[in-house]
């Protein structure tokens, strides 16, 4: 096992929130994960510290340009252990961001490493209720103070931790209403749609927005170029089922690859079904629902989990899937994917990563 990082310790721990209350990403554990990186000494200084506000110049460049990536994965606790899903692709993924937004690479097993030992001194915050999970937050940010437009010298890594629930609140298998937005895109060729950047949630808001104020519960995004083919909702990559097989756009440069979309494919796959990855356009889709071929639509994200959609309005064109209920292939997946991350199911693929008591 590796070495101890450093840890500040709190003067006093939090009072922990009531489980049938968490929701998504409102409570914060009592530490969290720091590392900093300057041109001179490259990362350094790895250390847990107290969960609180951090000083930060008026003038860093991550306000002001965004040179900021951030991750989601969540850990689970089952027989008195504490499982982390996948933790490797994260790392791999905020790699590929950091280089797209120019920023320095991390070391993925010296950043996972510490993940491990500050999930270690958090198992107790690791909720154990239907649904739940601790769900974990890495983020880089530029941190130096210059206006002028440059790749920063200085960065910090941050990771926070999140009791919670469901994303969408409710039970998770509720079928979600879906707005196809056709004025606004999200991400074009060569741009920065594959990595996970702040700024593609960012201008996402106003889409989402008008979404909301009609009723709708996310967005999902057309093509940047002609506006026809499917790219992803607002936070899912997102599936079809087509005459029983599962048909999901094929990675682009503009689609954020996916860790549950992966985990989903590989798991549908283990499972019997067919899987295509190509381009889907809308029409198809519109076209495969009138003849009754479309039997199921859902979402895919860590946070979101497996998601149903029930609606999808797309202009004047408003479709309803399954009679707005769960279909049995994202039951049966959403069963397999939570019953292996929660310890029910074997994991014979390994994707379950222990946290080692330091
Ligand atoms: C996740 O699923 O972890 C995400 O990052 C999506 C969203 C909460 C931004």
């Amino acid at each position: 096992m590796s070495e101890k990082i450093k840890f500040v310790q709190r003067e006093t721990l939090k009072e922990k929130p009531d489980p049938s209350e968490l929701g998504f990403g409102k409570y914060f554990t009592d530490y969290m994960l720091s590392f900093d990186y300057d041109i001179d000494q490259g990362w350094h200084d790895l250390k847990i510290v107290p969960y609180g506000p951090i000083e930060i110049s008026p003038a860093a460049q991550g306000i002001h340009y965004g040179q900021s990536v951030f991750e989601g994965l969540k850990a689970y606790k089952h027989n008195g252990e504490v499982d982390l899903f996948r933790p490797s692709e994260n790392f791999k993924r905020i790699n590929k961001s950091l280089a797209r937004l120019d920023m320095p690479q991390v070391d993925e097993e010296v950043v996972l490493d510490g993940l491990k030992q500050l999930v270690d001194v958090e198992r107790d915050w690791v909720p154990e209720g239907e649904g739940q999970s601790l769900y974990i937050r890495p983020y880089v940010f530029a941190t130096e103070g210059i206006l002028g437009v440059r790749p920063s010298y200085s960065y910090k890594l941050l990771i926070i931790l999140s009791p919670s629930g469901s994303y969408y609140g409710g039970a998770s298998l509720n079928p979600t209403k879906i707005y196809v937005e056709d004025q606004y895109v999200r991400a074009v060729r060569g741009g920065v749609g594959y990595a996970k950047v702040a700024g593609n949630y960012a201008a996402s808001l106003l889409a989402q927005s008008n979404a909301s104020a009609q009723g709708y519960d996310q967005v999902l995004w057309l093509d940047g170029v002609e506006q026809k083919y499917v790219e992803e909702v607002g936070s899912m990559n997102i599936f079809f089922v087509e005459n029983g097989k599962l048909v999901t756009p094929e990675l682009n440069g503009s689609i954020l690859p996916g860790i549950t979309r992966k985990t989903v494919i590989e798991l549908a796959q283990n499972l019997g079904y067919e899987v295509e990855e190509r381009k889907v356009s809308i029409d198809e889709l519109i076209e495969a629902h009138n003849k009754g071929e479309l039997t199921e639509v859902f979402g895919t994200g860590t946070a979101a989990v497996i998601s149903p959609v029930g609606q999808l309005k797309y202009g004047e064109t408003e479709i309803v899937i399954n009679n707005n209920e769960t279909g049995e292939i994202t039951q049966n997946l959403y069963d397999h994917y939570t019953g292996i991350q929660s310890g029910k199911l074997d994991d014979p693929q390994g994707w379950r990563v222990v946290v080692p008591r330091y």
